[in-house]
This record gives C-alpha cells, structure tokens and sequence, in this order.
C-alpha cells in the first residue's frame, strides 16, 4: 500500500501503457474480421495523449483493451511490468476496478441516483466503506456544492464533471476518455478539456476526440486509420 492508501500497480505514482503486436478481430456471421493489425506503441505514465481517426478506425476497440474491459486476439498490453493479457480473469476486476477509470460522452449517470451517490458507486462495488475519497473528488472537479443534485438538476458539463469525479474515485493510474467532449457545447468542452489536462502528470490520460482543436491540447496526438497508427 502506497501512503494514499491505494495499492499502487507497481508502486510508483503513473504506469507506462505498453502495447506489443496487439491484435483485435471479432468474429462476425462465422467471418474472422481483423479490426486492429498489430499496434505497437507506448505511451508514458502521465502524458496526456489523445487517439484521433475517423468513424470506425478502431479507437474505441483500443480504449477497451487498454481499460480491460475487451482482451486482444493476440499480442500483449503491459502496465508497467504486468501483462494484463496473462491476468486471470478473477484478478482482472479487482486490477481494473483500482487501476482504470471511465469516462464516456454520454455521461452514464444512474439519474435516481445524487452527485455524491453516483460518485461513490465504484466504492460501493468494491466493498470499501471509507468514503473520504467520494467528498476529495467532488472538490477535485470543482462540484462540492452540487452533491445532493440529481443529474437532471445538473447541466450537461457538470453531469460530465461528476462522471469525471466518479472515475477519479479510486485513485485511478489510467484514466480513459472516450469521446467525453462530444455532447458538450464548446466552452463546456474546453472546460472539461482543461479538467483533463490538469489530472494528466499525476495519472496517464488517454482520450478520444473528434476534435483537432481539443487533440492539439493533448501531448500527443495517436493517429489511427484502419486499425493501424500512422506516424
Ligand atoms: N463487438 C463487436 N463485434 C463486431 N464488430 C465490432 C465490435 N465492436 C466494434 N466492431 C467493429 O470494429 C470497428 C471499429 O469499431 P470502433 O468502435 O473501435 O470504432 P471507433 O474508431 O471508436 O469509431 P467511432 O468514431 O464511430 O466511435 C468497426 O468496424 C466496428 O463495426
Ligand atoms: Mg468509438
């Protein structure tokens, strides 16, 4: 255990997310279809990069093998030194639960639910009863006074800040964000792209965007055209 509590996955404060040969083909109507070929990269613990690529090149495919929830065909994700591709799936939930969080563009609030209440879910299914960290990340996304708020009492940025807050709740390493400026208007957009970016450096950022202007705000840009990076 690390002095903030949290297990970190290999001790230090960020993971370097390294892809080896990473292959993703589903099966469709009895036809193997290849939709990512090989994609090696690394991206370093801390950055703020961002996947950009039109409709269909894979990026979503991407974030959910970086994020655990999807395994690759063939090849292998490291985090830092642990193969996530070689963890059993009983250890897998656990790992993600601690090591990843979410963030999506439609926000996925459950709407009967508070700010705070939504916030607090990820603690609730892991079984931890200590919920300081439910108050730390409402201040952390600037909403401590909308915590009794339904999301429907809650504009469309701030529905998205609690979402933010929600991933943040356990002390993520990655944080993955597909898309999450994309039913936002522009000012709330930037808004939250400066969320982002403020939250890079002290845990590796990866998102998605259909935005060029919000892209060149990132680090680094990924370019990926059918299932493939291009430099
Ligand atoms: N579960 C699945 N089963 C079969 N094919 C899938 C599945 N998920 C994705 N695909 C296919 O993989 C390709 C890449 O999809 P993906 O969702 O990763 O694209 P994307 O780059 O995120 O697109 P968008 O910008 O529209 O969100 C698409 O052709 C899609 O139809
Ligand atoms: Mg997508």
């Amino acid at each position: 255990m690390s002095d903030n509590g949290y297990n970190n996955v290999n001790g230090g404060t960020t993971v370097d997310i390294e892809l080896q040969n990473v292959v993703k083909s589903y099966r469709i109507g009895g036809r193997k279809v290849e939709i990512l070929h090989g994609i090696n990269h690394t991206i370093k613990g801390g950055e703020f990069v961002s996947i950009m690529g039109p409709s269909g090149s894979g990026k979503t495919t991407l974030m959910n093998l970086i994020g655990m929830l999807d395994h690759p065909s063939s090849g292998s994700i490291l985090l830092d030194d642990i193969d996530i591709t070689k963890k059993p799936q009983k250890e897998l939930v656990d790992f993600r639960r601690r090591t990843a969080g979410f963030v999506f563009q439609q926000f996925h609030l459950i709407p009967s639910l508070t700010a705070y209440e939504n916030v607090a879910l990820p603690l609730v299914f892991a079984g931890d009863k200590k919920q300081d960290s439910v108050t730390e990340a409402m201040e952390r996304v600037g909403l401590s006074h909308r915590i009794g708020h339904k999301p429907n009492e809650l504009s469309g940025g701030e529905q998205q800040r609690v979402a933010i807050a929600r991933a943040l709740v356990m002390k993520p390493k990655i944080l993955l964000a597909d898309e999450p400026t994309g039913a936002l208007d522009g000012k709330t957009g930037a808004m939250i792209l400066s969320l982002l970016r403020s939250l890079a450096g002290e845990m590796t950022v990866v998102m998605v965007t259909h935005n060029r202007e919000l892209g060149a705000q990132s680090d680094r840009v990924i370019n990926l055209l059918d299932g493939k990076i291009i430099e």
